[in-house]
Order: C-alpha cells, then sequence, then structure tokens
C-alpha cells in the first residue's frame, strides 16, 4: 500500500501588478503575508504575477513599473527578502510550463463557471483573451509547482482556489499518483474583504474607475483623510454590537477597516466607540490610516529611488525559486509522459 505522502509546509500568495496598491490589497493579503512569514512555521514565497497581469491590455512601460512598485510594497509591508522568497511571475517560467499542463487537465465547464471570468468577460465574451478564461490554470500552477500547502488570499479568490483543488485532484487521480498537495485556502483576518468606500456593497478594487473609491498605499495624508470624510455613511450614530451593523452596509466597511488597522476586534471597537457620530469617527479613522500607511508609501518611494536593487532581488528570488520548481517540473514532465 502507497503512503500518503507528506508535504513541506509551504504558503505561496501573489498579487497582480496591474495598478497601485490597495488598502484591501494591504489589510486583507499583504498583511497576512506578513504574518504567516513571522511565525516561520512555514517556507514563504510571495509573487507579483505579471503574466496574469496581461490577461487584460497593459501599456509595456506601465507594467514594468507597476511591478517594480509591487515588489517595492511587499517590502514596505515587511517582507523580507531572506525570510521569504520573493519573486515575479515570468521570472520563474515553471510557472508557465505546469500551466500548459493544467489547461490540459481542467475542464472549459469548470472555467467557464468563474465568477470572476464572468464579471471580467461581461457581456462581451467574444471580445475576452483567451487568457483571461484560461486564468484560473495559471494560478494553480503558481500554487503547485511549489507543492504549496497554504495559501492566504483575500475572499474574492475563494472560487479559484477550490478550482486548484480540483485540478490536483484530477490530476492526482488520472495519472495515479499523488504528486500535489491539496491546497488549504487560508481566508482569515478582520479584513477579508474591505468594500469601496462609495458602495458598501462592492469590493474595494484598483480597477474601479472611481479613485475616492479607494485609499491607494501611495496616497498622501490629505487625500486619505478627504477620501474618508467623502466616504458613503448614514446619519446615525455608532451602535454598540456588530449586528447593528448588518443593514449598514458602507458604516460596517469603516469599522472593519479601522478594526483592522487598529489590530483590534469590531466588537471591541464599537463597544469604546458606541454613540460617536460618523462624522467624527471619520476623522479617528483617517488619523488612523495615515499613522499606518505613511510609513509604508515613505519606504515605497525611497526604495522606487532604486529600481537596480528591486531587479537584483527578484533575480536573487527567480534564482531561489527555480531550486524548488524546476525539480518540480521534471516529475511532472515525467508523470505525463515527456521524453527528457
Ligand atoms: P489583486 O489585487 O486582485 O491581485 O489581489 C491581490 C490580493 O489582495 C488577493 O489575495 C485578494 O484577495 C486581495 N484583495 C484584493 N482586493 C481586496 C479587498 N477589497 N479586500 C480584501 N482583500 C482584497
Ligand atoms: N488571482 C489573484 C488575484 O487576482 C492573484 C494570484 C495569482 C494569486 N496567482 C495566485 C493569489 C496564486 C494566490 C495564489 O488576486
Amino acid at each position: 500500500m502507497s503512503e500518503t505522502p507528506t508535504f513541506t509546509p509551504r504558503v505561496f500568495s501573489g498579487i497582480q501588478p496591474s495598478g497601485g496598491l490597495t488598502l484591501g490589497n494591504y489589510l486583507g493579503a499583504m498583511t497576512r503575508f506578513v504574518d504567516w512569514q513571522d511565525r516561520g512555521t512555514h517556507e514563504t514565497i510571495f509573487c507579483m504575477v505579471d503574466l496574469h497581469a496581461i490577461t487584460v491590455p497593459q501599456k509595456p512601460e506601465t507594467l514594468r513599473h507597476n511591478t517594480r512598485e509591487l515588489c517595492a510594497g511587499f517590502l514596505a509591508a515587511g517582507i523580507d527578502p531572506e525570510r521569504s522568497i520573493l519573486i515575479n511571475q515570468s521570472q520563474v517560467p515553471e510557472h508557465a510550463q505546469l500551466a500548459w499542463v493544467f489547461n490540459c487537465v481542467a475542464r472549459m465547464g469548470w472555467m467557464g463557471r468563474m465568477t470572476q471570468w464572468k464579471d471580467k468577460a461581461g457581456k462581451n465574451a467574444e471580445a475576452a483573451s483567451l487568457g483571461l478564461f484560461a486564468y484560473p490554470a495559471l494560478m494553480a500552477a503558481d500554487i503547485l509547482i511549489y507543492k504549496s500547502t497554504h495559501v492566504p488570499v483575500g475572499d474574492d479568490q475563494k472560487q479559484h482556489l477550490e478550482l486548484t483543488r480540483d485540478i490536483a485532484t484530477k490530476f492526482n487521480h488520472d495519472f495515479g499518483v499523488e504528486l500535489f498537495p491539496i491546497t488549504e485556502p487560508v481566508i482569515e483576518g478582520a479584513a477579508t474583504r474591505v468594500m469601496s468606500l462609495k458602495d458598501g456593497t462592492k469590493k474595494m478594487s484598483k480597477s474601479d474607475p472611481v479613485d475616492a473609491s479607494r485609499i491607494n498605499l501611495t496616497d498622501d495624508a490629505d487625500t486619505i483623510a478627504r477620501k474618508f470624510k467623502k466616504a458613503k455613511t448614514d446619519p446615525d450614530p455608532l451602535p454598540g454590537h456588530a449586528e447593528a451593523l448588518d443593514a449598514r452596509p458602507d458604516v460596517r466597511n469603516l469599522v472593519n477597516i479601522y478594526a483592522a488597522l487598529d489590530g483590534r476586534d469590531v466588537g471591541t471597537v464599537l463597544a469604546e466607540k458606541e454613540g460617536k457620530m460618523l462624522g467624527y469617527f471619520k476623522q479617528e479613522l483617517a488619523d488612523l490610516a495615515v499613522e499606518k500607511l505613511s510609513p509604508i508609501s515613505q519606504e515605497m518611494s525611497r526604495l522606487m529611488r532604486d529600481p537596480a536593487e528591486i531587479d537584483r532581488m527578484l533575480a536573487r528570488g527567480a534564482e531561489r525559486a527555480r531550486a524548488i520548481s524546476v525539480p518540480i517540473l521534471e516529475e511532472v514532465y515525467d508523470v505525463v509522459g515527456m521524453v527528457r
């Protein structure tokens, strides 16, 4: 009888370099990544997914700039390129190579059910790129090319992680192997879904055309204060309990953001702020956000003054990543039947 293989505990996650980082990325993803790294129980690999970004049109110079700026964001938020492996996706070619194999494992029906595909392709799916449709197979390859066991992400990526598990299961089953782990999604923390400041039922997104709907990590203190001040709310004061916010998504979002920035839970924050008017609370929130975010944006601009150093770090990250990914791709090719 074959024994179930044990996999090295390994965390992988990625962010697209398709625009500036938002407060949603920071609270939903970056701060979680740093926690995993600092806990030290798992190997940690973090990735700028430039190949994912080109599923929609990108200006080449802007993409290069955004990739380096995202790298600066990872570093400024606390990712240590010695303790973690920090990479740019296209510099580790095994991601794209495994993605091709997964394109042949995943079924058209599975991909067609992805809500992100339906949202992004919209009514004009005929004109969307083939890459946009295949995107979740590349994401599965990002994760499984390292046999990653845990993937911290925001709530919007849940369905893609279920697909990753389906691909791993089908590959293992079709070839009668236990090559890939069934990865655990890790969707946790006070801010798995940070909402738009203009509509508390929509997620905060870097692709929203309205800049005032989000906080960018590069916004200055005045801009942050102005955006929170103009955030959509209602005239009622803050309640003492979280359940009372169920029907007030805009207010709930601001309280969640406050709690996440302050590292406390929503109940504790509300117990302290009960009865305060929103105008007053927004000012407190703006002050807290500026206090937490401005050191990060300052560090990002400092790092961006030396792009060559960023490039050196990424080259080193790719080298370390390939020490893991090359043997795994060889194993896959052997199983699938490629002559080597
Ligand atoms: P993306 O910017 O789409 O590449 O997302 C990168 C990471 O940030 C993923 O783990 C997302 O789930 C997370 N993320 C993006 N937007 C939000 C948001 N509004 N709230 C919480 N997490 C988010
Ligand atoms: N699809 C993710 C997003 O849009 C980014 C991503 C690509 C990712 N590959 C990944 C996240 C692998 C986690 C693991 O946010």
